[in-house]
């Protein structure tokens, strides 16, 4: 089984953090791009690759697919579509260790106009329906059937372009209908699209490869058939949330890190709710500068919405700094049914929270204790290990293989900043140490 040996964290809390560090490419961009990739009858050169398993998981699937795949460097990749096989078995144990699996269904219909995976796997937030994707493939063209943990689409007569409304901006849909469309007979409109940045790169992507994507960042996205896409090269963008996340770190620990290789403009959904609890944020260009010092972190109201709202998969690691805030803070999650799993996780370390369907209400605690406890899923782990660096004493860290999903070297790169992380692995009789922060900065 994949997950086991993945081991836990031993967080030592405290200590403020200083330093510089680099934020990599976009893991929900990657996994889109990587899609793009299978569209494509040509050569992907694609670079900022970020270096985390949903990646790893879904580069997998291409290779069974008959993908050729050539590691340039790190993060750099040559991937060649050419002589995929769209009916080549796949492990139906891959599609369910991501969620971003769902993507392979829209690409091979596209592309060759069937296609049969199973079903997506990915953190578990309540019901997580694909009826939207179903909808827009129909619209299509495409006869779709679900049964025995497998999807099958099939577009007999080819795909016509149609317009689309999508009943909720779904990030996943948006995506999988552009990869369906890009071949499909004339123009394809999606109305109410999302607008994430991510959306905006992925289109990005596909058009340096040849396809005709207009209005990607807006809620109106036309699709217009091409015959052909030749291959390219494309740089993915830095992923907003791993940013945000460590920019909450630093928050929440207190000290002055400067974040490299961002993005500004797609964190201020994010910082504008960090800057109004108190902690300075400095736009530096390519970076961002973040600085606690001294100050307490103030209370605030945050609401989950599609981009530019607040992010959901920045819900959890804001709601762990507001456990450390003066007074009470309202935290209401939009987007998900379920997304409040990590909270008796928090209550474990002394925050004092309690919850209805959307709404937690945080009775701010000053500090946290340490506590042995585990990760729920992949965001609410990141604010796990925010939750650990800001508590007194060692914290353990279960399940991190959720974590490890979404952030790549996390514990050397948060060493960097002089956090201190280590890994540990469950043996029978002791815990073994696998690598400190010390070892992996060195
Ligand atoms: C993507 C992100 C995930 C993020 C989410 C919301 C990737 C790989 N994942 O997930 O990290 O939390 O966006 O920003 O990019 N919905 C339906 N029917 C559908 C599709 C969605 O009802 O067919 C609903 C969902 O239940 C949810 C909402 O729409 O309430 C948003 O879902 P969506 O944007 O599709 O999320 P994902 O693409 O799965």
């Amino acid at each position: 089984m994949i997950l086991d040996g993945y081991g836990k964290y031993s967080i030592i809390g405290g200590n403020r953090l200083y330093g510089e560090l680099s934020i990599s490419g976009a893991k929900n961009s990657a996994v889109a791009v990587i899609a793009a990739a299978m569209t494509v009858n040509g050569l992907c050169h694609i670079d900022n690759m970020p270096q985390v398993r949903d990646v790893e998981i879904l580069l997998q699937i291409l290779q069974q697919l008959g993908a050729e795949i050539d590691v340039i460097g790190d993060g750099d990749y040559m991937i060649d579509c050419r002589n995929i096989d769209p009916d080549a078995a796949i492990d139906q144990e891959l599609y369910g260790q991501l969620r971003a699996s769902y993507y392979v269904l829209g690409a091979l219909l596209g592309r060759f106009g069937h296609a049969r995976v199973a079903m997506p796997g990915g953190c578990d937030f309540g019901t997580r329906p694909i009826d939207y994707h179903i909808k827009g493939f129909e619209a299509l063209g495409a006869e779709v059937d679900i049964g025995g943990g497998w999807i099958d689409a099939n577009a007999v007569d080819g795909l016509r372009g149609t317009r689309i409304l999508l009943d909720y901006p779904s990030v996943g849909a948006t995506i999988n209908i552009i990869l369906a469309a890009i071949y499909a007979e004339g123009l394809t409109i999606i109305e109410n699209a999302a607008m994430e940045p991510h959306i905006v790169d992925f289109a990005n992507c596909l058009n340096a490869m040849g396809a005709e994507v207009r209005g990607a960042g807006t809620n109106s996205i036309r699709i217009y058939g091409v015959n052909e896409l030749r291959g390219g090269s494309y740089t993915i963008v830095p992923d907003q949330i791993e940013a945000g996340t460590y920019i909450a770190l630093v928050a929440g620990t207190g000290g002055d890190v400067i974040v490299r290789d961002v993005i500004p403009r797609h964190l201020v959904c994010i910082t504008s709710k960090l800057s109004e609890m108190g902690v300075e944020i400095e736009d530096l260009g390519d970076a961002v500068r973040v600085r606690r010092e001294g100050r307490p972190i103030r209370r605030a109201n945050v609401m989950t919405g599609p981009y530019p709202g607040f992010p959901t998969d920045m819900q959890p690691q804001v709601a762990t700094l507001l456990t450390l805030a003066r007074g009470t803070s309202f935290v209401t999650e939009t987007v998900w049914d379920s997304r409040f799993q990590y909270v008796d996780q928090l209550q474990r370390m002394g925050a004092k929270i309690t919850t209805d369907a959307r709404t937690a209400v945080i009775e701010g605690v000053g500090r946290l204790k340490a506590a042995s406890i585990a990760a729920t899923d992949l965001r609410s782990g990141a604010a796990m290990v925010i939750a650990g660096l800001c508590a007194d004493g060692t914290t353990l860290l279960d399940n991190i293989w959720h974590i490890e999903r979404g952030y790549g070297n996390i514990i050397a790169k948060l060493g960097e900043i002089g956090a201190d992380i280590t890994r540990v692995v469950d043996a029978p009789r002791n815990l073994i140490e696998l690598r400190t922060h010390r070892e992996s900065v060195a």
